[in-house]
Parts: C-alpha cells; sequence; structure tokens
C-alpha cells in the first residue's frame, strides 16, 4: 500500500514509518519540522519506498498531490505537548483544527481511508478509571489555554464523524494515552524524556505539582503496532478507540524509578504548576483507557512493561549525548 504520513518525522510518526517501511509498505511523509525532526527519518531516505515533502498540511494544494497518490493516510501532524501548545497557542489551533479539515476534505474527494490521531486529554478532568470511549467529557474555561488541545483533537473528532456520517468517509480515530520511547522529545514538556534527561545530567528531577497525579505509559512501538492493526481492520469504520495501557503511575514514583535506573544523583524536586507553566493551569490527576474496543477490533493491546520501555529509552537518550 501506498501510505501518507503526515507528521510523519515526529516521535511516533518516525516510529511507525519505519515499521510501515519494514513491512514492505511505501511511505510517503510531510512534516514542516515544527517540532519533528529530520535525524528521525534521515535512515529512511533514499530508500525506493520512502518519501519527504518537507512542508505545512496547511498547504492544501501539496497535501492534495499526496493524497491523491495514496491509498491511506495516518494524519498525526498536529501541535503537540502542553508547554508547546500554551507558548503556541494560535498556531496550535490553525493546525489542529484548519490542517485536520484539509485532510479530511482531500481524504473524502479521493475516497481514501484516514486514520486520525487523536488524544486521552479530550476526556478532561475525570478522575474515574478506565475512561470508555462514549464517556462524558469534562473541560475548565478557554482562559486556561491548556484545554485548547483537547477542544481542538475534539473538534477533529466531531469533524471525522460527520464526513463519516454525512458521506460515508472510512475514517478510525485513535486517541492516544501517554506515549514514550525513542525520539520523544523533552523539549515541549513531555515528562518521560525531561525526567530522564535531567536524571542523566544529574540536574533536579523537577516533578510539577506534588506528584501525586498518575499517568500510564505506553510504549511507542505498541502504539505503531495498534495503528497498523487498524488500517487494516475491516471494522471500525467511524468509531473512536483508545490506544494504551491500564498500569497506573504517580510522576513521584516515576521520578524515583528513572532515578535508580540512571543511577543519577539527582535531587527530586517539586515545583508548583503556575512556576512551571504559569497562571491558569489545570492537570488532569489520572487518565486509565478502557482497552476493551481496542482488542475487540484487532485483537491486540500494548503490553511492553513500564521498566522496559525506559531501559530503552534511556539507551536512547545515552547514545545521543555520548
Ligand atoms: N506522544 C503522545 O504521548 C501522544 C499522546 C496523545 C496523542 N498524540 C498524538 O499523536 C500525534 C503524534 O504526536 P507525537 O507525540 O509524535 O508528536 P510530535 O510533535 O513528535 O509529532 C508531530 C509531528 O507533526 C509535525 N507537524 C506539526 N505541525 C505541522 C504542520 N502544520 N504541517 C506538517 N507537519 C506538522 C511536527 O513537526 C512533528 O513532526 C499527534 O497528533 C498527537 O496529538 C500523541
Amino acid at each position: 500500500m501506498n501510505i501518507l504520513v503526515t507528521g510523519g518525522a515526529g516521535f511516533i510518526g518516525s516510529n511507525l514509518c519505519d515499521s510501515l517501511i519494514e513491512k514492505g509498505h511505501n511511505v510517503s511523509v510531510i512534516d514542516d519540522l515544527s517540532t519533528g525532526f529530520l535525524e528521525n527519518i534521515i535512515h529512511l531516505q533514499g530508500h525506493p519506498g520512502f518519501k519527504y515533502t518537507n512542508d505545512t498540511i496547511l498547504n492544501a494544494s501539496v497535501m492534495e498531490e499526496l493524497v491523491a497518490e495514496s491509498d491511506a493516510i495516518i494524519h498525526l501532524a498536529a501541535a503537540v505537548g502542553v508547554k508547546y501548545v500554551i507558548e503556541n497557542p494560535l498556531a496550535s489551533m490553525e493546525t489542529n483544527i484548519r490542517g485536520t479539515e484539509i485532510a479530511l476534505q482531500l481524504a473524502n474527494k479521493y475516497k481514501k481511508r484516514i486514520l486520525v490521531a487523536s488524544t486521552s486529554e479530550v476526556y478532561g478532568k475525570h478522575t474515574h478509571a478506565p475512561l470508555k470511549e462514549d464517556d462524558n467529557l469534562i473541560y475548565g474555561p478557554p482562559s486556561t489555554m491548556r484545554w485548547s488541545y483537547a477542544a481542538a483533537k475534539l473538534v477533529d473528532e466531531f469533524a471525522a464523524i460527520a464526513y463519516h456520517r454525512t458521506k460515508k468517509l472510512d475514517t478510525i480515530i485513535f486517541r492516544c494515552f501517554n506515549t514514550i520511547g525513542p525520539r520523544q522529545t523533552g523539549l515541549y514538556g513531555m515528562v518521560v524524556p525531561r525526567f530522564i534527561q535531567q536524571a542523566l545530567r544529574d540536574d533536579p528531577i523537577t516533578v510539577y505539582g506534588d506528584g501525586q497525579q498518575t499517568r500510564t505509559f505506553t510504549y511507542v512501538g505498541d502504539v505503531v503496532e495498534a495503528i497498523i492493526r487498524l488500517l487494516s481492520c475491516p471494522h471500525g469504520s467511524g468509531e473512536v478507540v483508545n490506544i494504551g495501557v491500564m498500569e497506573e503511575i504517580t510522576i513521584a514514583e516515576l521520578a524515583e524509578k528513572i532515578k535508580i535506573l540512571t543511577s543519577s544523583r539527582s535531587e527530586i524536586v517539586f515545583i508548583p504548576y503556575n512556576q512551571a507553566y504559569g497562571k491558569d493551569f489545570e492537570d488532569m490527576m489520572r487518565r486509565v483507557p478502557s482497552l476493551e474496543k481496542l482488542n475487540a477490533l484487532i485483537g491486540y493491546v500494548p503490553e511492553t512493561p513500564l521498566d522496559d520501555i525506559l531501559v530503552k529509552t534511556i539507551e536512547y537518550f545515552r547514545a545521543k549525548t555520548t
């Protein structure tokens, strides 16, 4: 198959490209390198089944050429990361709403299957577990910029479902929960790469808030496997599905674990949210996915244990700094 991966130079995208190429697909990437890196895909350049276009998904004419020559689209390009979205609110909304609208419009014009990346952030301030795809969603006010990412991704979900219902567009929306592994950057507020880099430098490991908020962390290789299975799944068109794991850990425990696994001399320090993100910030205390629907659709759920993922990611960062 010829597969267009938007945002393919990013963390999940580049790992996805590697796997698609390995499975014999032809892959075309469009990425503007706003948060992605050429070095993530440099090893694929020159491969006969790989093509890279350095442009924005907001360029509709370039997107049209790429969609026309593909058999399916995996739409990952987005402004990502709490810190990035808070610092770039307007550009983030443009990419995350207008960019997805362009991708959906073109997928519909050429009648191509499109998988749309969404996020566990859309669940908002829930504290119950597990979160099911048809749960209600609870957000804070629009003055709290953090929610703009969730709201924009939710608009993407509504748009994809609307195209499916009115135009029969073949679309699946997948909500990724915190995904981690090699190639994730710590530059835009992602907690695991940030902690690992701090620990490797013996700098203080900075936990935001009291560290009692929990998260579930999924290995990028498992997320990629789930996405590829969804791509060829005969069911699920018009559906929303979670991708994640159910194993929970507090952020304070995560910091401790990373300190031990890196044999670091770092101190663990707690920083109030307003110091880390400015005023008007709210965190989500808990985020655990229900995986029933994913399992029913593709017969697979991610299962790499957290320690194994952390060891691989620590190795990646060690190799980068030597
Ligand atoms: N990593 C996670 O934990 C996580 C969790 C939930 C959802 N997601 C979703 O998965 C997708 C991939 O995220 P990621 O973690 O790989 O982040 P990433 O920042 O590494 O990847 C996003 C890619 O999109 C590119 N991009 C951004 N704006 C663009 C534009 N206008 N035109 C072209 N390219 C553009 C970036 O340069 C980057 O390469 C995103 O849609 C994100 O919302 C990720």
